[in-house]
C-alpha cells in the first residue's frame, strides 16, 4: 500500500473479528513505531505488548470502554520521562516524550493499515490504573493504549475541517 493510501485509508476502528495477530506481524508494526522520529534520537518510548485475556480486560476496565478488551493485542504506548528528561530537562519531560510517543503511535497505525490490521487510538483511560496493573516502573508515563485486531466492522471516514480552516500561508 502506498504511504499516501495508507494515511487516507487509516480510521479508528473499534470492533474486531476472532483470531490473533501472529507475533512476527506485531513485531513489524513495532519496528515501524521505532522508525518514527525523537528528539534528539533519544527514543523517549516504551511499549508493552499485551496478548493475555486477563490483562487485556483489566486494560478495558481501566479504560470504561468494551472493545479493547476484545482486541487480538493491545500496545501499551508509553513516554519515558526520564530518558527525555536526562537529555533535554523540563522541556524533554513536559514536552519531547510525549511527541516522541505520539509519533511513534502514528507510524504503528499506518503500519497496521497497511498490513489490513485494524486499530483504534485510546487516549482516555485511567494511567495510574493501567500503571498497576501492568506494574509500568514510573519513569513510564502510559500516554495511548493502542488494540490491534482483525477488522470486525468499520465506522466509515470521519470528515475533517477543511484546510482554509485549519492552515495558514505566510
Ligand atoms: C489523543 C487521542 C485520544 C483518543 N482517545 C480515544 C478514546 O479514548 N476512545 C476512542 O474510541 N477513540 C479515541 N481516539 C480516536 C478518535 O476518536 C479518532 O481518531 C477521531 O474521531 C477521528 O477518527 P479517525 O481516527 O477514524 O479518523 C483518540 C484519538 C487521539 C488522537
Amino acid at each position: 500500500m502506498e504511504l499516501y493510501e495508507a494515511i487516507h485509508a487509516r480510521q479508528c476502528i473499534r470492533s474486531y473479528g476472532d483470531g490473533r495477530i501472529p507475533d512476527g506481524v506485531v513485531e513489524r508494526l513495532l519496528e515501524a513505531a521505532v522508525a518514527a522520529p525523537s528528539a534528539g534520537n533519544l527514543q523517549s518510548w516504551r511499549f508493552y505488548v499485551v496478548a493475555e485475556p486477563r490483562l487485556k480486560e483489566g486494560l478495558a476496565r481501566a479504560a470504561r470502554q468494551r472493545f479493547v478488551g476484545q482486541a487480538s493485542h493491545v500496545i501499551v504506548v508509553c513516554a519515558d520521562l526520564v530518558t527525555a528528561e536526562n537529555g533535554y530537562g523540563d522541556r524533554g519531560r513536559e514536552l519531547y516524550c510525549f511527541q516522541d510517543a505520539a509519533a511513534a503511535t502514528q507510524n504503528l497505525f499506518l503500519a497496521a493499515t497497511a498490513e489490513g490490521l485494524a486499530a483504534c487510538w485510546v487516549g482516555a483511560f485511567d494511567e495510574a490504573a493501567v500503571s498497576r496493573l501492568l506494574d509500568l516502573p514510573a519513569r513510564f508515563r502510559p500516554v495511548a493504549l493502542v488494540p490491534l485486531g482483525y477488522p470486525g466492522g468499520t465506522t466509515g471516514r470521519r470528515p475533517r475541517k477543511p484546510l482554509s480552516e485549519v492552515a495558514e500561508w505566510r
